[in-house]
């Protein structure tokens, strides 16, 4: 006799929380996904840079880890999904091109070298010249660049619609309901309330509603997880492509980033706001992403201008994504992954399905979980 593996509540229909249905189905669990509009937050909006090298900063070394692992799996992540489904995901692993415009840029790109040769990260440090012959598109003010070899990049709405395109298949309900209410009982996460009146029991409940997170209710306050919306303005432009490989650039003190599909497409990103759920795109966002693109690759000005959206990345008081079981047995989280979602995708949908297969979490995960010790006590929720 087989026994029924139990039901499962996933709470936001990002390629998160999408990948750990598809993941929990393939192991047997009965999965709902819930979620009003699926798929149209951050992976919506995301450029799907893979980039734990183009995108290391210092102070956040503690992320490195997790990031290198995660970017370790995406090519099997990106060919089994891709098999899966039968999508092109338009997935690239030719590396990312650091760059840098005047001076100050240039110290900026030599500390991030420091970061790299310190923490034995593959790069291949480029001249003038040699920066143009790899992507001769960039403006002649591109005097330094480092290639970073480990990184990737891949189409986030793609990767979504795959994910959706699996479900069915594996009997997962994708239900386009919002979550008003986590219920909990006697310390226990028991299921969710829908906003069409529903309640649908659980054994678990999976929260991967990024910066949302903080609007379910029935979330006991000290298991709430500390994540607030930093809004991104985005741009999507279309016309001959320029560029080979994404392009991060430091210009006159400001990042930017170029990030080409084979479609023609090229993704020029991002703001980075502190403007809570403010949905507008400004003049000031897409004219300050315009002109520093436009400074890395001239071309840039002739592409026809597609598409400007504003996302939420969820940010955390420490940087790091929030992965694991509650203080709430049975509410899980997988949020708080700010600026590396996309990026952080594999290794957060495995934490959680072995997690919740096995009940434990690995010791190398642990300090990511929402009860490690050293990271609950300095935490604030934002009001
Ligand atoms: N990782 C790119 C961004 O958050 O804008």
């Amino acid at each position: 006799m087989t026994v029924a593996k139990p039901r499962v509540v996933v709470v936001g229909a990002g390629i998160i929380g999408l990948g750990i249905a598809r993941d929990l189905a393939h192991r047997g669990f009965g999965v709902v996904v819930a979620d009003p509009d699926p798929s149209r937050g951050a992976t919506r909006v995301a450029a799907g840079m893979l980039a734990p090298v183009a995108e290391a900063r210092w102070g956040d070394e503690r992320l490195l880890p997790l990031a290198l692992e995660s970017a370790r799996r995406w090519p099997g992540f990106a060919e089994e999904l891709a098999n899966e489904s039968g999508a092109d995901l338009d997935f690239h692993s030719d590396g990312i091109l650091l760059a840098a415009v005047d001076a100050d840029d240039r110290s900026v790109v030599e500390d991030l070298q420091v970061l790299h040769e310190r923490n034995h990260l593959r790069t291949t440090v480029l001249d003038r010249s040699e920066v143009r012959d790899l992507e001769p598109a960039l403006s002649p003010s591109v005097h330094l660049g480092i290639l970073t070899h480990g990184d990737m990049a891949v189409d986030p709405r793609r990767v979504g619609a795959a994910m959706r395109a699996c479900l069915p298949r594996l009997g997962v309900e994708v239900a386009a309901s919002r979550v008003e209410a986590v219920e909990t009982d006697a310390g226990r996460a028991r299921g969710v309330v829908l906003d069409d009146g529903r309640s649908l029991a659980s054994a678990a409940v999976v929260v991967t509603a990024g910066a949302w997170t903080p609007g379910i209710a029935g979330i006991p306050e000290d298991a709430l997880p500390p994540v607030r919306p930093v809004k991104g303005q985005i741009l999507r432009l279309r016309g001959e492509p320029l560029l080979d490989r994404p392009v991060h650039a430091f210009v006159h003190g400001n990042p930017v980033y170029l990030v080409p599909r084979s479609d023609g497409e090229l993704v020029v990103g991002a703001t980075q706001e502190e403007m809570g759920f403010d949905t507008r795109p400004t003049g000031r966002g897409v004219y300050e992403l315009l002109r520093d693109a436009i400074a890395v690759v001239p071309e840039v000005a002739e592409l026809e201008l597609a598409e400007v959206s504003v996302g939420f990345r969820p940010g955390t008081p420490d940087n790091l994504p929030i992965i694991g079981e509650s203080r709430v047995s049975g509410l899980w989280f997988a949020t708080g992954h700010h600026r590396n979602g996309i990026l952080l995708t594999p290794v957060t949908v495995s934490v959680v399905a072995d997690g919740l297969t096995t009940g434990t979490m690995p010791r190398e995960f642990l300090p990511y979980s929402p009860t490690w010790p050293v990271r609950r006590a300095p935490m604030m929720v934002p009001t």
